[in-house]
């Protein structure tokens, strides 16, 4: 019912996060997304945005995935569904919250090919030791991408977890303007031999950078 009400107009049911404020599960056009007070994190324009990065990357040469910031999982859903890519997926969030919500909302199961990590993905990545084809970072607080994710500290740490010839998908700003920390993040991936793409406004809205390790 609530489906078929939601073709109609959106049924919203809310939820607190320590990290996030209310979150939002509203029923739109027949899909669920999950929203904050100023933002959609998953399922909505998020997912679109995040889908226009991966159509920039070659699948199929990857066999393991890290995203740092699992939302709702939408990211997941488009991987599994619109490329058929059914290999490993390491997937970290800093909420226990949202975790529960992309589980018990969205249906997210773990298993031999979805592990999912409840740590700071900065932590994470400072005592991580494996190495991935592709790296999708999408972390953000509401509008807002935590400080220390543009610090050059963090991107040694993500070239360090970076397969040869790795691809990295960043989701990297909702800001008018490239602000001096992410141009910096960019020359750095530059010097570090990444062929780099920035889509500034992408959807009037999101800057997406795709590197891609030559
Ligand atoms: C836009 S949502 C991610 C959406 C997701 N990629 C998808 O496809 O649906 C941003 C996520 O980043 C997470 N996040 C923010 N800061 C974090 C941190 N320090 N460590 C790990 N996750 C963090 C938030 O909890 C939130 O779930």
């Amino acid at each position: 019912m609530t489906r078929l009400l939601s073709n109609l107009y959106p049924v919203t049911k809310t939820i607190k996060s320590d990290f996030s404020g209310t979150l939002e599960i509203t029923w739109y056009n027949g899909k669920k997304h999950l929203n904050t007070k100023n933002a959609n994190y998953s399922f909505g324009s998020l997912q679109r945005i995040l889908k226009f990065g991966l159509n920039n990357i070659d699948l199929n040469s990857i066999n393991s995935i890290l995203l740092l910031g699992l939302g709702g999982g939408s990211v997941i859903e488009t991987l599994r569904s619109d490329f058929n890519y059914k290999k490993s997926i390491t997937a970290v969030d800093i909420d226990p919250v949202i975790i529960e919500i992309a589980k018990i909302e969205f249906d997210l199961i773990e298993n031999d090919q979805l592990k999912i990590v409840c740590e700071d993905a900065l932590q994470f990545m400072k005592i991580n030791k494996d190495q991935y084809d592709l790296i999708i970072i999408d972390l953000f607080i509401d509008i807002v991408m935590p400080k220390p994710f543009l610090e050059l500290s963090f991107w040694q740490n993500v070239i360090k977890a970076s397969s040869t010839n790795g691809s990295i998908l960043f989701n990297a700003s909702l800001e008018k303007t490239k602000s001096n920390s992410l141009n910096d993040v960019i020359s750095f991936l530059k010097t570090r031999m990444y062929q780099t793409v920035v889509f500034e406004k992408f959807n009037d809205t999101n800057t997406i950078i795709i590197a891609k390790g030559l």
